[in-house]
């Protein structure tokens, strides 16, 4: 073989690994499943009941809060004409996954679910596969595809002045309220 067109061999065979290789990274891209999902697996007491924690909490009524009349209120501080609980200046905060430029959210996602799961610990559904293959007995890392650190700037991304109804945002006060891990 000629060095040329070796030359040209080696460079099709990196492009043709480099297409895969983007195509596999593509792939791992996470995706929005619904926190009905979760609730099988993340509601054991000695674990703090996350599921049930987050229904009793004030985010899983965050859009049944933009059909009251106190909602009507906010939306006039902000200009906001119309039904609120289909404004997307209030659903940016108020619904998980909603993005104002599609002005929709995600089929997976439940809209009355409110504020969810993946607001705070990201789209999960390459996590829910890796439990799957947990359970049938792969070695799989479970923390490698979800976010388990969430801070006080996650919080603030819709704890701001931006709200209509800000209040002072207190993280460990916050925190304590919606808290569902093991105790430590
Ligand atoms: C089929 C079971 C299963 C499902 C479904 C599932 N998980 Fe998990 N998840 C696990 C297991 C197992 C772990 C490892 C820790 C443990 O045993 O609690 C884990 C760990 C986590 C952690 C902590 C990661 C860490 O580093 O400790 C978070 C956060 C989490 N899951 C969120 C979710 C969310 C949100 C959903 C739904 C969108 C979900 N999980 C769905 C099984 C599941
Ligand atoms: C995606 C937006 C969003 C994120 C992220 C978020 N919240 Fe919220 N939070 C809301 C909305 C909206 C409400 C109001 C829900 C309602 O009253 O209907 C709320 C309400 C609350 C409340 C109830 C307030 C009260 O008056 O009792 C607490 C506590 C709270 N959030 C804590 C937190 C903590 C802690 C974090 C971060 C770990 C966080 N939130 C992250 C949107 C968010
Ligand atoms: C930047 C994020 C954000 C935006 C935008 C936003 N909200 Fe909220 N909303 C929140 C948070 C966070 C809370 C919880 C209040 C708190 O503790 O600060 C909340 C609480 C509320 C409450 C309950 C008030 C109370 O005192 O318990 C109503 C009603 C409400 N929002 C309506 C709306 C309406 C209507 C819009 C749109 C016109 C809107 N919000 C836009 C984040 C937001
Ligand atoms: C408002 C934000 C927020 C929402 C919504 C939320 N979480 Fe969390 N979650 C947190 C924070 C904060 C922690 C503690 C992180 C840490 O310890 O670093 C946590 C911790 C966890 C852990 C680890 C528990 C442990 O024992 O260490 C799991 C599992 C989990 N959440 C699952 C869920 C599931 C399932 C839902 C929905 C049903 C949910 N979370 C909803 C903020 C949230």
């Amino acid at each position: 073989m000629k060095r040329s067109s070796l030359c040209g061999l080696v460079a099709v065979l990196a492009l043709v690994a480099c297409v895969a290789l983007v195509g596999s990274v593509s792939a791992q891209e996470a995706k929005y499943v619904g926190n009905a999902k979760c609730k099988v697996c993340h509601n054991k007491a000695d674990k703090g009941k996350a599921w049930d924690t987050w229904k009793a909490s004030k985010h899983a009524g965050a859009l049944a809060t933009l059909k009251t009349d106190a909602a009507k209120e906010s939306a006039k501080k902000m200009g906001v004409t119309g039904d609120p609980s289909t404004a997307p200046q209030c659903l940016e905060c108020h619904q998980t996954g909603y993005d104002a430029a599609t002005k929709a959210a995600p089929a997976e996602l439940v809209a009355d679910d409110g504020v969810q799961c993946e607001s705070c610990h990201g789209k999960a559904s390459i996590h829910t596969e890796d439990a799957k293959k947990k359970m049938k007995g792969e070695a799989v890392e479970m923390g490698a595809h979800i976010k388990k650190a969430v801070v006080e700037a996650d919080c603030k991304k819709c704890h701001n002045e931006k709200s209509p109804n800000y209040k002072p945002f207190d993280f460990k006060a916050a925190y304590e309220k919606i808290k569902h891990s093991a105790a430590k």
